[in-house]
């Protein structure tokens, strides 16, 4: 009996807790993460169809699972996200992968660099760093693009949230390395308001980020309600044998 509540207690502690990578420059916020909260997963899909779809693909997905997944039609999955055509004009069907048309070249030319896709992003670089570094961009004059990253220095992503987030200048401070006197970033100074206050902000990239650990990984939305039937139907079963252990050894003892 003891030995079977202790498994079943080290099980349910063991379950997939929340794994983050490191920051190469400045330190990692924390995400505000829910992967259960389906509206925030819907919101996430929309900003990400309106801010970042144009250049990034995320070609693991299909939209039709985000229609399944996030509890929307596949009507209003094709209004919010659908914006494209195929190559004979024919418009992009709902069971197609998240692809763009944006081609390597191209992006070479545009940007300097290929354009990532970010169906695995939230999980090679940690659902903290993609919080920290959407929130990071900076004005500087000595970049093509006009900002800089704070978490991925000379980024050749251009700031496309500008407008929301508004503008900010990085601040320093002067710091012993040894007997060097370095500057080091200590945060940023708002030198233009967006469109959006600072926690809407926070929020808007909150659910833009938790919309991309959800593509990383689709199937924890259905893996984490499983777990929990599982273990439901384990203490449920762990009942009825107890029940039958006590009913066959009833005339020995
Ligand atoms: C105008 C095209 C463009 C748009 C729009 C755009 N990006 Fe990017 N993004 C890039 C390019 C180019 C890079 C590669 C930067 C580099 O390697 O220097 C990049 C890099 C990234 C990376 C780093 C990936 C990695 O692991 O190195 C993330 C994360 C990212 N983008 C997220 C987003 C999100 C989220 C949006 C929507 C809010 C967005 N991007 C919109 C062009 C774009």
């Amino acid at each position: 009996m003891k030995k079977i509540i202790i498994l079943l207690m080290a099980a349910v502690i063991s379950m997939p807790m929340v794994a983050t990578a490191a920051s190469g420059g400045a330190p990692l916020l924390t995400a505000p993460i829910d992967i259960n909260d389906k509206e925030s997963l819907r919101r996430g899909a929309k900003a990400f169809a309106d801010y970042c779809y144009s250049c990034h693909a995320a070609s693991f997905m299909r939209f039709n699972r985000i229609a399944k997944d996030l509890e929307m039609s596949e009507d209003e999955v094709r209004e919010m996200m659908i914006h494209t055509r195929g190559k004979k004009g024919d418009p992009t069907k709902i069971g197609e992968l998240m692809k763009v048309s944006m081609t390597e070249d191209y992006a070479k030319n545009a940007f300097g660099t290929a354009v990532p896709d970010l169906s695995l992003t939230a999980r090679a670089r940690g659902a903290d760093w993609v919080y920290t570094y959407l929130r990071s961009f900076y004005v500087d004059p000595y970049r093509p693009t006009g900002f800089n990253n704070a978490v991925f220095a000379d980024v050749g992503m251009p700031h496309v949230l500008w407008s929301l987030q508004g503008l900010q200048e990085p601040v320093y401070k002067k710091v012993m390395h040894g007997n060097v006197e370095v500057e080091e970033l200590d945060g940023f100074e708002q030198i233009q308001a967006g469109t959006l206050s600072r926690v809407e902000y926070d929020m808007f990239l909150g659910d833009l980020t938790n919309f991309m650990v959800y593509i990383a990984e689709p199937v924890q939305v259905e893996r984490r309600s499983l777990g929990w039937k599982v273990l439901l139907f384990l203490i449920v079963f762990f009942g009825f044998a107890y029940a039958l252990k006590k009913e066959y050894w009833k005339d020995v003892h």
